[in-house]
């Protein structure tokens, strides 16, 4: 059964128990939309709004530090976590995870091409994904993630076609 829960994280103490959660999957705000909205509407679901709740860097990492945390505390001892960030935030977000304690797994790089170009510096062409575990000892189901790809080899004379995986 799927259940969905419309709150702000900060309330989930209330549904998710310590230690219960096997993967999580987060795409917070980016603070990139300029400072903090005076007139903050979080319900209006507008970027303006949900990107604003900040008036400077250091109050969006302290915001950012209160749902990792609370992150850690429900994800399971064997479980994994996957947080989406844009490169100018990707340094702190990864200080802030391995300073509450996860390990960090790896940096995966999430090419996407949005929005126009600049014409003063260049385009935006990918995201970062941080993947952290909780300990050493996580779940990681390699063969639902594998993808062929096929490897060419000169052995000798001899051209050798490997597949392989990851
Ligand atoms: C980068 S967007 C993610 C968009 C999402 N991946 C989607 O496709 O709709 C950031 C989201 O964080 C949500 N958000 C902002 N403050 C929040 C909070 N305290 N708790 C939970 N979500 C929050 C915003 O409403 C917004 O939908």
């Amino acid at each position: 059964m799927i259940k969905c829960i419309n709150e702000s994280c900060f309330n989930s103490p209330k549904y998710i128990q310590k230690e219960s959660v096997d993967l999580f999957f987060c795409d917070p705000p980016y603070f990139i939309s300029g400072g903090k909205n005076k007139n903050l509407d979080l319900s209006s679901g507008s970027r303006k709004d949900w990107d604003r709740q900040w008036s400077s860097k250091k109050d969006f990492y302290d915001w950012t530090h209160e749902w990792m945390r609370l992150m850690h505390d429900q994800l399971k001892l064997n479980g994994s976590a996957y947080i989406c960030i844009c490169w100018e935030h990707s340094g702190n977000f990864k200080k802030i995870l391995e300073d509450i304690g996860f390990n960090i797994k790896n940096r995966i790089t999430w090419k996407r091409d949005k929005g126009r170009g600049s014409s003063t510096n260049w385009k935006s062409m990918h995201e970062d994904v941080w993947f952290v575990t909780k300990s050493k000892d996580y779940v990681f189901n390699v063969n639902e993630v594998m993808v062929e790809k096929k490897l060419l080899l000169h052995i000798g004379m001899k051209k050798v076609i490997l597949k392989t995986g990851s």
